[in-house]
């Protein structure tokens, strides 16, 4: 099948490697910079390989575009685009109307159009459809299916052969065309009664981790002031063999998903009338954290952080990626600076970031440490200034949450 994948992120490049293994992929993306790195067998994604990419191209399975035409003709259509918040933290879904436009202006033969791109309930039967309807002047009859992501970029244990995958079709036939599509790199398909059903399971998903990583973040400030360690505590809840699950505390929550997915299911909640009161106050705690860290980074300094030198390691949102969406290094790095600290950071994985590049260890008064990678050596972030905040837990000897 000629398979087009809109937008060549985490999610479009991911699943382009996979079904290149069986398909003839169009990688279609807005992105020059992107689309020539990766036609020159250059992967920008942790976990993607540029030799299975170059492999790829060089069969002849794949080829990246920033040309809408190149996608004419495609059995299969796959929108991976982003679906972030606007600055009143709604709902902004410009980028899949983007791509619904490019869509029905050059798909003139029915394909199966599958929506992967996360989003609230009612997306692709009440918008993805009469969107690329209205750009194809209705002139053909397509399938359409939703089949949420679940990639967890920088992880290998779990990745889109053997993670289960949700999947409904707003028709049977669409649903079947979507389990055929799948099937053929994906080994645990998992159909639902409607593509409802499957967009609202993502969003609880990240819910669900969103509001228990509020939980154990405030958790942390009722057993700091208790005296005892959060870490020790949250061992010995974890001995507990069922009804548990053990989340960890941080500096705040980061990336695509946990900090936007949740107000997606509250733009519902509020729309159906349905107060989402978890969801905004786990939103609340975890925002608050950067400013719990820094004042206790505060306390910790006799009270002000007045021209201190401050370090904070890691600005990645989590360990193991160069993904600064969302990182809590930002809100940590504006609070410090409120103080009055005069702030650099230092990044194994991220070279340049917000117009500055990573510093190396040393030379500050305060480091705090907001995400500690694997190849980031926790005993040289100890000995490299003579206060160390860690808001990860990994720092042996580090004051901690
Ligand atoms: N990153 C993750 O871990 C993850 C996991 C599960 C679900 N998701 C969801 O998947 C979707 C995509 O996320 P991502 O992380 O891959 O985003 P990303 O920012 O990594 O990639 C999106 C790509 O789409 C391109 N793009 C934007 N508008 C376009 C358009 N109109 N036409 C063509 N290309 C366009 C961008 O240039 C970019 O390369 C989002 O809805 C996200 O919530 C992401």
């Amino acid at each position: 099948m000629k398979v087009s994948i809109i937008g060549q992120g985490y999610v479009g490049l991911t699943i382009a490697v996979f079904a290149g293994e069986h398909h003839t992929v169009v990688g279609f993306d807005n992105n020059q910079i992107i689309v020539d790195a990766l036609n020159s067998g250059k992967s920008h994604i942790e976990g993607i390989k540029s030799a299975n990419l170059s492999q790829l191209i060089t069969s002849g399975k794949y080829v990246a575009t920033i040309n809408a035409t190149d996608i004419a003709d495609s059995d299969v259509i796959v929108i991976a685009v982003p679906t972030p918040l606007t600055r009143d933290r709604k709902p902004d879904l410009t980028f899949v109307e983007a791509a619904c436009k490019v869509i029905g202006e050059n798909i003139k033969t029915p394909a199966l159009i599958i929506n992967e791109s996360t989003s609230f309930p009612g997306t692709v039967r009440n918008l993805i459809k009469p969107m690329i309807e209205k750009y194809s002047g209705n002139s053909v009859e397509h399938l359409y299916a939703v089949s949420p992501e679940r990639v967890d970029p920088g992880r290998s244990d779990w990745d889109q052969k053997n993670t289960p995958r949700l999947y409904a079709g707003l028709t049977p036939d669409a649903s079947k065309a979507v389990r055929e599509f799948y099937s053929t790199f994906c080994d645990n398909l998992v159909e639902v009664s409607s593509p409802e059903v499957a967009e609202s399971a993502k969003l609880f998903e990240n819910t669900f981790r969103q509001v228990n990583i509020a939980l154990v973040n405030e958790f942390a400030q009722i057993t700091h002031a208790l005296g005892i360690s959060v870490y020790e505590t949250l061992d010995a809840a974890a001995t507990k063999p069922y009804g548990f699950m053990k989340f960890m505390p941080s500096a705040g929550v980061g990336g695509h998903c946990i900090p936007v997915d949740p107000s997606y299911l509250a733009h519902t909640a509020a729309a159906v009338g349905v107060p989402a009161t978890f969801i905004e106050r786990a939103n609340e705690v975890n925002l608050e954290m950067a400013k719990y860290v820094v004042d206790r980074v505060k306390a910790d300094n006799g009270g002000t952080l007045n021209g201190k030198k401050a370090q904070v390691v890691g600005v990645a949102y989590k360990p193991n990626v160069a993904d600064v969406r969302e990182t809590p290094a930002e809100p940590v790095i504006e609070e410090l600076k409120k103080a009055g600290a005069i702030v650099t950071w230092s990044d194994d994985l991220v070279s340049t970031w917000m117009g500055q590049g990573s510093t190396p260890l040393g030379g500050a008064d305060i480091v705090v440490v907001v995400t500690l990678h694997a190849v980031t050596d926790a005993k040289k972030v100890l000995a490299s200034a003579p206060y160390v905040f860690d808001a990860t837990g990994k720092v042996t000897g580090a004051q901690s949450l």
